[in-house]
């Protein structure tokens, strides 16, 4: 897990203007509502007062409101915080009393689009910031997006990941693909080619399939021959993977996977579909239906795939040329590691909890001091983590 990235957080259909709701992100909760103008607020959700949760469990009842002129309000003794993050009243000293400058909570740059409240979780200055990824397709009439589909995993985005670049498990995992007729004289998978992101901050890849003839209920078109299939896709960032499939060079879909890394064995991915065919919107649901089926088979292979997380080196796994393009996507982590912006989770874990509350540090830690809450825990050396070539 990574911070200074932007990371989804919640479904904007999902956040009301009068409710504040409580996500983890990265091991650390937060907290995300809406202010008086309706834009979406993220901050640590730990309040610094005796660590109530500002998204928590509230008692006071429904004449009491959970946000006050965009102000959310801690449940436990009424501290009111600002999209800022900044504690604008306290109301045990009195509401026209100042509050201390340590009376704050880390809040993060945040952007809503395509359906999502995104929050940059670091403290890198704007400038350093690896942009919002860019979905080209979202605003063109020839593209239909899919409202964001969520899938809760159990087990760690980065396998999540590496699943969808994987271009040898169509075959085994996906019958839905109609690939399982395969044949043993012929069936490889070709040779292909990895290459830095267009966008950056990640890898590319495309890969020519042996592809099966085209169901009319699964395409909307109807091919009885088999043919090539182009699929592949990319990274950007360590927890957002993009797909292309082209199942005739017309038709095309892209698919957007923005990975929410909850802790190390959960993950909530936000999934934005793109088409450039069956533009209807009758065709929503069942593109729905079948991209909730295909999931769950990966979902159910990738529940027993161990260890849980991706392991230190190369060599302790046997890589296959196939492999290449997970191989490539480990090179990009191995980028953020040597940038120091992996948690280190061992230590966090050790920690996390207990005597001591985490935060994400903000990108106000580095203009001001007097911090209440500890910054997640960083590791600076990555050396260890050594990557081999493919067998
Ligand atoms: S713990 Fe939040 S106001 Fe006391
Ligand atoms: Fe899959």
């Amino acid at each position: 897990m990574y911070i200074n990235f932007w990371y989804p957080i919640i479904r904007s259909e999902d956040l009301a203007m009068d409710t504040p709701e409580k996500v983890k992100v990265l091991g650390c909760n937060l907290v995300v509502f809406r202010d008086e103008n309706g834009d979406a607020a993220v901050l640590s959700d730990t309040c610094v007062h005796r660590g109530g949760s500002l998204g928590g469990a509230w008692s006071a009842g429904p004449n009491v409101p959970r946000i006050v002129d965009g102000r959310v309000v801690c449940p436990y003794h009424g501290w009111e915080f600002g999209g800022d993050g900044a504690c604008k009243h306290i109301p045990s000293i009195g509401y026209d009393s100042k509050p201390p400058a340590r009376a704050k909570v880390d809040s993060y740059p945040v952007e809503e689009r395509y359906g999502i409240v995104f929050a940059f979780l670091g403290d890198l200055p704007e400038e350093e910031r690896p942009p919002l990824l860019e979905v080209e397709e979202y605003d063109d009439p020839n593209w239909r997006a899919n409202t964001v589909l969520t899938l809760d995993i159990n087990y760690y985005y980065e396998r999540s990941i590496e699943n969808a670049l994987d271009p040898a498990h169509n075959e085994f995992v996906h019958p839905t693909h109609g690939f399982t007729a395969m044949n043993r004289e012929t069936y490889h998978v070709r040779e292909y080619d990895t290459e830095d992101n267009a966008q950056g901050w990640g890898m590319w890849f495309m890969h020519r399939f042996d592809a099966p003839p085209l169901k009319e209920e699964n395409w909307g078109k109807t091919r009885t021959e088999a043919g090539d299939l182009w699929a592949g896709g990319g990274t950007y960032g360590p927890n957002t993977v993009i797909t292309h499939i082209n199942p005739t060079p017309e038709m095309g879909f892209r698919q957007y996977f923005f990975e929410q890394p909850i802790d190390e064995t959960h993950t909530r991915i936000f999934f934005l579909n793109m088409r450039n065919f069956m533009l209807d919107p009758k065709h929503d649901g069942p593109i729905h239906a079948r991209n909730k089926e295909i999931a769950k088979q990966d979902i159910d292979i990738m529940e027993h795939v161990y260890p849980t997380q991706t392991p230190i080196s190369n060599t302790k796994e046997v890589l296959m040329p196939a492999d290449k393009a997970i191989v490539a996507y480990r090179e990009w982590l191995t980028k953020f590691d040597d940038a120091g912006w992996r948690v280190d989770i061992d230590e966090f874990n050790r920690r996390n909890g207990k005597a001591t509350a985490f935060a994400i540090p903000s990108p106000a830690r580095r203009e001001s001091k007097n911090w209440v809450v500890e910054a997640v825990p960083l590791v600076g050396d990555r050396a260890e983590r050594k990557l081999s070539a493919v067998n």
